[in-house]
Parts: C-alpha cells; structure tokens; sequence
C-alpha cells in the first residue's frame, strides 16, 4: 500500500511488553511504511531495537514486524490482545510486544499491537493471479486451505470464533505457501447458549444464521467463511456478493436453494425478512454445484458441499475438514509446491501436528494422522 500522507517516525517506548519473556522493555521502533488501513486501525511496518537507560541502541534494529495501532482502553480492542497473547500456533499471526502510546497528531492514547509482518494476505493473492487470468495453483490452494482449516481447529479448540474470517485477514508468505489468520479485532471466546451480536463478519462472508439475525451461534460461522474463501481461491472473487444483507441470503440460495423452514426457525424463530423460498435453478444442489465450479475437481466440489451448509449443525468442523480426501496429497511424504517464480520444489510438511491440537481432534485424530 503507497500513502503519499504516511510519516516514517522513529521513536522510543519505555515499556514495551515482550510476550516471549513476559517482562518489559525499553525499545527503538523505527516506522518506514504503511501497509494497512482497516475499519479500526492502522498497520505499519517498523524494525525495533532494545535500548539502554541512555537510550542507546544495545543491538541492531531487526524485524520487519507489523504494528497494528487502535485507540485503547475500549472493550473491543482489549479483547484483541487477550485473545492474541492466548493463541500461539503455526498458522495464527504471533504476537511479539505490545505497547501503549500517546499520538503526537491527536494526543489520544493508541494500542500498538507488534506482530510478525508476513508480505501479503489472500485478498491480494487471488487478486494478483485474477490479474493474469490464472487462479492459485491447485497443489497451494490445498495448502492454504489446510492451514486455514488447522489454525480454526485450534481456535475452536478453545470455543473462539474469529468472527471476521475474509481473505484480507488472512496473511500469506507466498515464497513459502505459508497461511497466517490475522485480525483478531471481533473475535470471541463463544459460551454454550449464550448471546453474541449478530451483525459481525463482513457481508460476502456472513454464515445464513447471521444473516438472519441469530444470536447463539457457534464456532461454525468460520466453517462458512473457510467455505466462502475456498470458492473465492477457484472462482477468483467472492462466491456470494449480496448488495444488501438480505439478498446476501438470495445469492446464497442460488447455489444452495432455497433455504429449509427449520433453518430459519432454529437460527431466529423470529425472523420476518424475506425467506427466498423460490428455487432459482431447476437440477440438483449437486449439478449446481458442478455448474458453479465447472474447473474444479470433484474433491473439491465435495469439500465445499458438506462446509457450505445452512445448518450449522450439519455443516462440516474444521476437524471434519482436515481429514477430507481433498489433502490426501499433503499426506505424501513428498508433496512440494513451487512458490510463484520459482523453479526449485519446496518441500512441505504440513502435519507436525501439537499434543494440543491432536487432543482437539477427537475420534479423528487417527484418520488425521494415516498415511494413504
Ligand atoms: N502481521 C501482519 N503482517 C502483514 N500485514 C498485516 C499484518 N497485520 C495486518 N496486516 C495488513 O493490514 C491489513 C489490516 O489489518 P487488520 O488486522 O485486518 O485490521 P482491521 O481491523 O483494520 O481490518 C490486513 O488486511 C493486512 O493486509
Ligand atoms: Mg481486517
């Protein structure tokens, strides 16, 4: 991202809060570009460095690390850094340090969140092979989903739902095919029967129960988001782009059909918008959805119809995902992908699976962890 207003500022912290040895510590951090501007805050891109009480530089600045910077001391931004210093795991953005500072521009006081800087997001990845009339390689589109699907079994693991899952907050490190979810802003720790709002996700990516206003949803409204963003990686843009909440529920039933009278009264008995009751296409869920991905593989077409479901009771958990035979490729021991311009393979192990996850996984862990 260019932003001819964007001031480099370098500057030093006295209490910068180090997450790998919980202690603080007085730090230079130099900013040189902006590389985000979201709905709530600013992310830049800094080295830092540990400083003395001189405020001498004890050692070379390094980095890049990627500063996400919002107001404080609102519930919302609080919630942020609670749930990122929880989390550690290979495919969620890791938390480095963390400080409060107040803004020379506004004099308000701004969180700054310092992360490790991946070089793009999925938004721009699709975008980019949209561009030359490509889609993402299959065998990096499995990895990516597979890492995805990985980091929402940890996350739900601990009952959080991201609640925001869309390609922009989904880092990419495209030399490696590496996957990083990253914003962290609405999410939540999901009690069992207990309220949250509704109105969260962006529109393309809000599961049918948000959409109808339901209040006790679960985990699974990710599960619909991993589903929107895997048919944006084969369609090469959003798979559902409702101009109004509402007829986000109409382009849903192009696909899905009409959706069942027991959704809407299990999601929100009262529920008084349109229900989009006519079915808009005359075949089968199936053949619509070979007609909608015609260039996909089967595997793929069976994934998607078993995430893409409008009860999120029946829809797919992300355990359920990463045992599909779509990533029974990732199993062989030498899958490799060749990063965009690269013509050396890149070997990868994407199953160096934690004690931690394999516990989430249940019952399937055994099918997770045989070989084809
Ligand atoms: N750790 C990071 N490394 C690289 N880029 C990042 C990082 N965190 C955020 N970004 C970029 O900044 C954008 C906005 O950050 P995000 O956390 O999504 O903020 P917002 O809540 O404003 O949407 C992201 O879409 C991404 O492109
Ligand atoms: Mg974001």
């Amino acid at each position: 991202m260019t932003d001819p207003g964007f001031q480099p500022q370098e500057y030093v912290v006295n209490d910068v809060f180090d997450t790998r040895v919980s202690k603080s510590r007085r730090m230079y951090v130099k900013e040189y570009k902006k590389i985000g501007e979201g709905a709530f805050g600013t992310v830049v891109e800094a080295m830092v460095a540990e400083v003395d009480e001189n405020g001498q530089q004890k050692e070379n600045p390094f980095g890049p690390f990627a500063i996400k910077r919002v107001l404080a001391q609102t519930e919302y931004k609080c919630r942020e850094l609670e749930i990122l210093r929880l989390v550690i795991h290979p495919n969620i953005v890791r938390l480095r340090y963390f400080f409060d500072r107040k803004s020379r521009t506004d004099g308000k006081i701004y969180q700054n969140l310092t992360m490790e800087c991946l070089p793009s997001n999925l938004q721009n990845e699709i975008k980019y092979y949209r561009g030359s009339r490509y889609t993402i390689p299959y065998p990096h589109m499995k990895a990516y989903t597979f890492q995805l699907a990985r980091a929402m079994m940890y996350l739900h693991g601990f009952s959080i739902s991201h609640r925001d899952i869309k390609p922009s907050n989904i880092l990419v490190d495209p030399s490696k095919v590496k996957l990083k979810i990253c914003d962290f802003g609405s999410a939540k720790q999901l009690e069992p029967n207990a309220p949250s709002v509704s109105y969260i996700c962006s529109r393309y990516y809000r599961a049918p129960e948000l959409i109808v206003g339901c209040t006790v949803y679960t985990t699974k409204i990710d599960i619909w988001g991993l589903g929107c963003v895997i048919a944006e990686m084969f369609l090469g843009k959003p798979i559902f782009q409702g101009l109004t909440s509402e007829l986000q529920l109409k382009e849903i039933s192009k696909l899905l059909g009409p959706p069942p009278n027991t959704f809407f009264f299990k999601s929100n008995p009262q529920y008084h918008g349109n229900m989009f009751s006519t079915k808009l296409f005359t075949c089968s869920v199936q053949e619509r959805f070979k007609l909608i991905f015609c260039n996909s593989p089967d595997d793929v077409i069976d994934l998607l119809l078993k995430v893409l479901v409008y009860d999120p009771e029946f829809r797919a958990t992300a355990a359920s995902v990463l045992v599909h035979p779509f990533f029974d490729e990732l199993k062989e021991s030498n899958f490799h992908v060749y990063p965009r311009g690269s013509s050396e393979p890149l070997r990868m192990d994407l199953y160096d699976f934690s004690e931690v996850e394999l516990n989430f996984m249940g019952d399937l862990k055994q099918k997770l962890l045989s070989r084809p």
